[in-house]
């Protein structure tokens, strides 16, 4: 594993991990062997002050790395809590398309997106080409909407993506919430498990609202865990066992 650290560190896309790899190596091959940007005519929610046209300051790098885990691990469902106007979307919907199989369900409120939710980011996985039949636009609070889909996808979908709610209780309700659905070998990623950085959502009992709403969960649940500390943000990786006790609670 110290070689796929020192591969992305060579490759100039990360600064360091933290914790042990727990992804397979693959990944990486398919990550820099990408194409540079998921989707070049990305649109932004219009009048949105983002950098990169509505999408945050790590793209096109993290749609890219995305992409590459869905190529590698073909998840039958991936999930993704926080969508915005579809900056890893457009990631995983092309990988899910070459795959030849598996659906992306996206989740937001629309709090930062002002009324544009779902129709830009239905527009961009239309660019990308994603067949309506594997889509699921879900509007509305993940803290609803991952329970519910527990239902229904209980230890079936391959990879989570959690960028929604960056308070530590959201965060790490998101966290716990996701468990039950990850099937065993799946991934769940969180985003924004920055230390170095101020966040709006910092508090005095929680600095690192996110990052210490990871730990918070893999510590509790004994979970493999790893931080990709790219270039400009952080992204934390969850590879959930075979315990049921991983990947049975669920929090309202
Ligand atoms: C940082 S953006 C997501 C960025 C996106 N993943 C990308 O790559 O461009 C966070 C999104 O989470 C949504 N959000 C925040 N809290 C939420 C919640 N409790 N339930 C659903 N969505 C939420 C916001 O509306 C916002 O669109």
């Amino acid at each position: 594993m110290k070689l796929l650290e020192n591969t992305l560190l060579r490759a100039g896309q990360i600064r360091s991990i933290e914790g042990t790899p727990c992804f397979d190596e693959q990944v990486i091959e398919t990550f820099l062997q990408a194409p540079y940007d998921p989707l070049t005519s990305f649109e932004g929610p219009p009048n949105y002050s983002l950098q990169r046209g509505g999408r945050g300051k790590d793209h096109p790098r993290y749609g890219r790395f995305v992409y590459a885990l869905a190529r590698h691990y073909q998840p039958d469902y991936v999930v993704e809590v926080g969508t915005f106007a579809g900056g890893t979307a457009v990631g995983f919907a092309n990988a899910l398309i070459e795959n030849g199989h598996g659906r992306l369900l996206c989740i937001d409120q629309d709090s930062y997106s002002h009324g544009t939710f779902p129709e830009v980011v239905q527009r961009n996985l239309q660019r990308v080409g994603l067949p309506s039949e594997q889509l699921q636009l879900c509007c509305g609070d993940s803290k609803t909407w991952l329970p519910d889909l527990a239902n229904d996808l209980s230890e079936k979908v391959g990879i989570v993506l959690i960028d929604g709610d960056h308070t530590f209780a959201g965060a790490r309700t998101d966290i716990q919430n996701a468990l039950p659905l990850v099937k065993p070998g799946g991934l769940i990623l969180v985003h924004d498990v920055d230390r170095g950085r101020s966040m709006d959502e910092a508090t005095e009992a929680h600095p690192h609202p996110v990052y210490e709403a990871f730990h918070s969960v893999v510590q509790e649940q004994h979970l493999d865990w790893c931080i990709l500390k790219f270039i400009r943000k952080h992204l934390g990786i969850i590879r959930v066992g075979r315990s049921p006790s991983q990947t049975k609670q669920s929090v309202a």
